[in-house]
């Protein structure tokens, strides 16, 4: 995918990674950045346009898509992280935490994804960039295993939508990464990813036409671990 000239539409743009997209997607070449976020605040970077959007509600997603005809690069960005309790009697706060991040980290992308892949088309294919996670692969713990299970969803559909898409001319990318230095990470231990380098990375990835990355030694040993099937990676469980 060339970036120069593109028209981006990146989602969760106001912090973390998606600020660094933006940043990066611009001094790439990028002709106009629409930046998603739930505030709708201006960013103030020449050639960004903010857009108000909270990316669980779907018929703005829907709207988006309808006013934006010129995106050809829709970036899935925006992504939460709801701590989820397994255990207990309370199994509403233990469903709702689970929804919270399929709602935001599963079914948005997915529906982003549909309503602008026409628009992708229209303008020659595109590409769609899904910022997934190592955590796609393995659950760090029982509390994130809500998280855990709405990349894994996420992942998927991404790969459905890949085969898809193909047709269309639309290059699908999945982004895994272990931990990356923003808000999302604050309390994990171990090294992070500066964000501005995950997106360079990424944005690398999308011009060598690739439709899978893996952006750390995380995700790319966990990658590895699960040719090892659950004992590769859950090694005190003692299962085979
Ligand atoms: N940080 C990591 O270690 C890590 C690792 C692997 C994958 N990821 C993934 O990377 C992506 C970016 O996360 P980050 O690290 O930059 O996290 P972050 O700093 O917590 O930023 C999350 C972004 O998503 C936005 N967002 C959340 N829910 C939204 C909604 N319903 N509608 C619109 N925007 C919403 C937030 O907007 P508000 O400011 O309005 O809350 C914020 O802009 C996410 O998909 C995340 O799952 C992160």
């Amino acid at each position: 995918m060339e970036i120069s000239g593109s028209v981006a539409l990146v989602t969760g743009a106001n912090r973390g990674l998606g600020a660094e997209f933006v940043k990066a997607l611009l001094a790439a070449g990028a002709a106009k950045v629409y930046a998603a976020s739930r505030a709708g605040a201006d960013p103030n970077l020449p050639g960004v346009v903010p857009v108000k959007l909270d990316v669980t509600d779907t018929a703005s997603v829907a709207a988006l898509a309808e006013e934006l005809r010129d995106v050809s690069i829709v970036v899935n960005n925006a992504g939460t992280l709801a701590a989820t309790q397994l255990t207990g009697t309370d199994l509403e706060s233990t469903l709702g935490a689970v929804r919270e991040n399929v709602e935001t980290n599963t079914l948005a992308p997915l529906a982003l994804t549909q309503a602008f892949a026409p628009v992708l088309a229209a303008n020659g294919g595109g590409a769609v960039v899904n910022v997934l996670s190592v955590l796609s692969w393995f659950v760090l713990s029982p509390e994130g295993a809500g998280y855990s299970a709405s990349k894994a969803a996420a992942w998927q559909l991404t790969n459905a939508q890949r085969i898809l898409l193909r047709g269309n001319g639309t290059q699908v990318l999945a982004v895994h990464v272990g931990f990356m230095d923003t808000d999302m990470a604050r309390n994990a231990p171990g090294p992070k990813l500066p964000p501005a380098q995950a997106a360079e990375l990424v944005l690398a990835a999308l011009r060598d036409g690739r439709e899978e990355v893996l952006l750390d030694d995380v995700s790319r040993h966990v990658q590895a671990g699960l040719a090892h099937g659950v004992a590769g990676l859950y090694p005190s469980t003692g299962a085979a």
